[in-house]
């Protein structure tokens, strides 16, 4: 297996704890487990396969550890890597659902990885979110707060696209 990093950014400890339970899903070792808030953007570059996760705050914001963490990650060249991208969020927000998946992944484009492991959004409650790009979510987004019971079924159908 190739092998795989996953970086969170998390206020509450919902995005960590899911971000442990993919990496159980997926045999990573806790070593490969980075919170963005005391991990240098440069380590991205260990990894073939790269998981991006992160909450939603504000209106719509990305969790506050990201913002100096993307800001040297979507400036480096990750062509040949792939990149799936994470997150939770709280379907009450129901127009800003998740947008800080989304957001990542916009701004993770011009590193020229490929993007793996969109998610079927059917059973899902809310009205827009930037992670729904051409009519696909980009990623896996969960609500922890309000549907944690679903979120390991979830979970569990996500990991298989990451390969
Ligand atoms: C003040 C506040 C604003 C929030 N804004 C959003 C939002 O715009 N969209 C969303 O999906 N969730 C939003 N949430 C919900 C959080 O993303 C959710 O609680 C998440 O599980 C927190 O994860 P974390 O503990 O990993 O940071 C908000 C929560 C709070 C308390």
């Amino acid at each position: 297996m190739k092998n795989i990093g996953i970086f969170y950014g998390s206020t509450t400890g919902y995005t960590a704890d899911v971000a442990n339970r993919i990496a159980k899903a997926l045999g990573v070792e806790m070593k490969d487990v980075h919170d963005v808030a005391n991990t240098e953007p440069s380590k991205l570059g260990d990894y073939d396969i790269i998981l991006l996760g992160s909450s939603t705050w504000g209106n719509g914001d990305m969790q506050e550890n990201w913002e100096d963490f993307i800001q040297g990650a979507q400036s480096m060249y990750l062509k040949g890597k792939k990149i799936a991208v994470f997150g939770c969020g709280d379907e009450n927000m129901t127009d800003t659902f998740c947008n800080a998946v989304g957001e990542i992944y916009r701004r993770m484009q011009g590193t020229e990885a490929t993007f793996i492991a969109p998610f079927n959004t059917d059973g899902y409650d809310f009205s827009a979110s930037e992670a729904i790009v051409d009519g696909k979510c980009v990623g896996l987004v969960l609500d922890e707060v309000n549907h944690a019971d679903l979120s390991d079924a979830r979970i569990a159908e996500w990991v298989k696209e990451i390969k």
